[in-house]
């Protein structure tokens, strides 16, 4: 009960929270082989969208992007394709993540993603009734690994009051070689900047607030091995640089808000009546 609150504390105090050894090797390769079997039975000719958070109002308001949040789709890196169209590495090297719903759908995440570990973990956190509206599996791909830009979390699931919280699964050692992720320690103080709203089909970010984003030397550098949980609150600004390395590095991320509170019909993610989202148990 004691380690329960500490955590709760040192969360509210940081806005994240590093917890090493969180997920054993078994659970790290058993997602990663899932993930080269969707990887494997992608064809890229379904569809060949691009995932960038720099054009994305543009980019996310694709309707192959839109609709992935109720299924579970692949996303090609934005540097995945050379100048007459093919791809620079293979497909397996190109992707850029798995989304959305793979933690329902996919018997594999599914079981990942459920379980008395998180539900206390999320309990623990101060969330009574947490409702996962997203997984991802991120490749971050050797050489043409995207950038992430500052953002908050928030940005995409907008409830009243923030409750978004992320859990980030290490399924490889980041560092700043491959492009880890960068935190502001305490940013989860700071407002809300940006409100990603769908509207008429189309997706579009909206400023909030005008606060600027954390200079250079206010970011901290979150390098963590294979098996760490990084918890993130919905509003810490963080971001990840490129990968240039010859390395990938792998995770997988949840996001999950607490049923409680109100959930913006505006947020891109909706789940109707006969599949909502559900809670870890
Ligand atoms: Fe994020």
């Amino acid at each position: 009960m004691q380690a329960a609150a500490a955590l709760k504390d040192r969360f509210e105090a940081d806005g994240f929270l590093v917890l090493p050894d969180f997920v054993g090797p078994g659970a790290i390769a058993s997602l990663r082989a899932r993930a080269a079997e969707i990887v494997a039975a992608f064809d890229p000719r379904d569809a060949a969208p691009v995932f960038s958070t720099r054009d994305e109002a543009k980019t996310k308001s694709d309707a192959y992007f839109l609709r992935s949040g109720t299924t579970v789709r692949c996303f090609f890196e934005e540097e995945a394709f050379d100048e007459s169209g093919g791809l620079r590495q293979s497909k397996a090297l190109s992707i850029n993540k798995i989304g959305h719903a793979m933690h329902d759908l996919d018997p594999v995440f599914a079981a990942f993603s459920h379980g008395p570990k998180l539900a206390a973990l999320a309990a623990d956190l101060g969330n009574a009734d947490p409702r996962v509206y997203q997984s991802m599996y991120i490749f971050k791909q050797p050489r043409i690994g995207g950038e992430v830009r500052w953002h908050q979390d928030a940005t995409y699931f907008s409830t009243e009051p923030v409750t978004v919280t992320t859990l980030w699964f290490a399924l490889e050692r980041a560092d700043r070689s491959n492009g880890c992720l960068w935190v502001q320690r305490g940013g989860h103080r700071t407002p809300l900047r940006e409100q990603f709203v769908v509207d008429a089909g189309a997706g579009r970010l909206e400023q909030r607030d005008a606060a600027p984003w954390p200079v250079e030397a206010e970011a901290e550098a979150v390098e963590v091995e294979a098996g760490t949980l990084v918890v993130l609150h919905g509003l810490l600004p963080h971001y990840s640089a490129p990968n240039r390395s010859a390395s990938s590095r792998h995770a997988y991320t949840l996001h999950f808000v607490d049923g409680r509170v109100p959930y913006d019909p505006c947020n891109w993610l909706q789940r109707e009546g006969d599949f909502p989202a559900q809670g870890f148990a």
